[in-house]
Order: C-alpha cells, then structure tokens, then sequence
C-alpha cells in the first residue's frame, strides 16, 4: 500500500508535466505564424507606414489593413484588414479563402505555396492579435472613381509595340 502513495504522486506529477508540455505547443504554434508574417513580407502592404518606417511599426498595428490603393491595369485594390478578416472566419474557410485567386500585388501564389500547417499557424497567430481598425477600401475596377490616395503601378516608358501587318 505504502508503494501506491508514490506512484500517485508521480503519476499527478505526470499529468502536470503533460498539461505544461501542452500549453507551450500553441504558443509555438503562434510564434511560427510570427515567424511567417514576419519573413514572408505581409506587413509591407497590409500595414499602414510598414515599409516607409522600416518595420517600426509596434505589433498592435499589424496586418490592420491600408487604405492606400494600389493601381495597375487589374484597376485599384487595397490591402485587406487581415485582423477583422480572420475574426470574421473559421480556420477551415481561412484555408480556402487563402487558395484563392487575389488580385496583384498580393503574392498570391506565395499563399498558395504555404503548407495547412503554415497557413494555420499564420491564422493563429493573426487571431492572437484581436481584431482591430476599419475593413479596407472595396476594390475599384479599372477606370472606376478612386476616392483614396492610391500608388500608379501602371507601367510606364514601355518600348513600342511592334506594328501588326
Ligand atoms: C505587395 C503587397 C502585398 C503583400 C506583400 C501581401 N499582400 Fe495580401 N493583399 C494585398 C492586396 C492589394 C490585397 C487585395 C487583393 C484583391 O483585391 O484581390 C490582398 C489580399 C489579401 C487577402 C485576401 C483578403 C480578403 O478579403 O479575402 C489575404 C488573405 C492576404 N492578402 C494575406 C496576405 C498574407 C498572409 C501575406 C504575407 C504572406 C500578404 N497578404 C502579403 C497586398 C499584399
């Protein structure tokens, strides 16, 4: 009897240990989606002054979304407000929503590339953060009214295009 008493012990001992262990696995989970966002360049468009302060941007103010446009010959787009977006879904939705065709200049096919895991961690994380600011500006088609400022990417200076017989 004197024997149950310790392995009792040990095996509470045990299960604190598994509940420690697991509490640390989400959060690295969360650190990894850090890691993405951080590496993968997301902060550039999806936060205000991201690239102008050189990535000084306190972490509260992430992927709050730009009202800044962005127009090409694809019309005039806006950098979607990533924290009310992830807010506003499940997981399972995240991971079609970010399969999906976006419009230029989001790297699209850089989404596309991330693994589930990847991908789920990058929602995780961008959850973590809470909601916060307003939804961006809809998209404009081309030649539509642009109420916002907005940066030209329309090509320029191209050379002449060969003449058609
Ligand atoms: C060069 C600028 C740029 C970069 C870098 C960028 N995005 Fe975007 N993103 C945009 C723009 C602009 C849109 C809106 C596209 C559209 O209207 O179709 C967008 C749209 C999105 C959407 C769709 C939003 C919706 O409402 O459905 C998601 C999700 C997204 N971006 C995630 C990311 C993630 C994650 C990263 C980093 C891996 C990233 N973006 C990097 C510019 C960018």
């Amino acid at each position: 009897m004197q024997a149950f008493i310790p392995s009792a012990a040990a095996l509470l001992a045990s299960l604190v240990v598994a509940s420690a262990v697991a509490a640390p696995k989400g959060d690295a989970e969360i650190r990894h989606g850090r890691y993405l966002i951080a590496t993968s360049g997301c902060n550039d468009c999806h936060t205000p002054g991201y690239m102008q302060k050189d990535g000084k941007v306190a972490e509260t103010e992430w992927l709050t979304g730009d009202a800044m446009g962005w127009q090409g010959p694809w019309g005039t787009t806006y950098p979607a407000n990533l924290r009310l977006l992830v807010g506003s879904m499940t997981e399972q939705q995240w991971l079609i929503r970010a399969r999906q065709p976006m419009r230029p200049p989001m790297p699209s096919p850089s989404l596309q590339a991330m693994t589930d895991d990847d991908l789920r961690a990058i929602f995780r994380y961008v959850k973590s953060l809470g909601p916060k600011g307003d939804p961006a500006p809809a998209y404009v088609p081309p030649g539509g009214l642009v109420m916002t400022p907005y940066l030209d990417l329309t090509p320029k200076n191209l050379p002449p295009v060969a003449a058609h017989h």
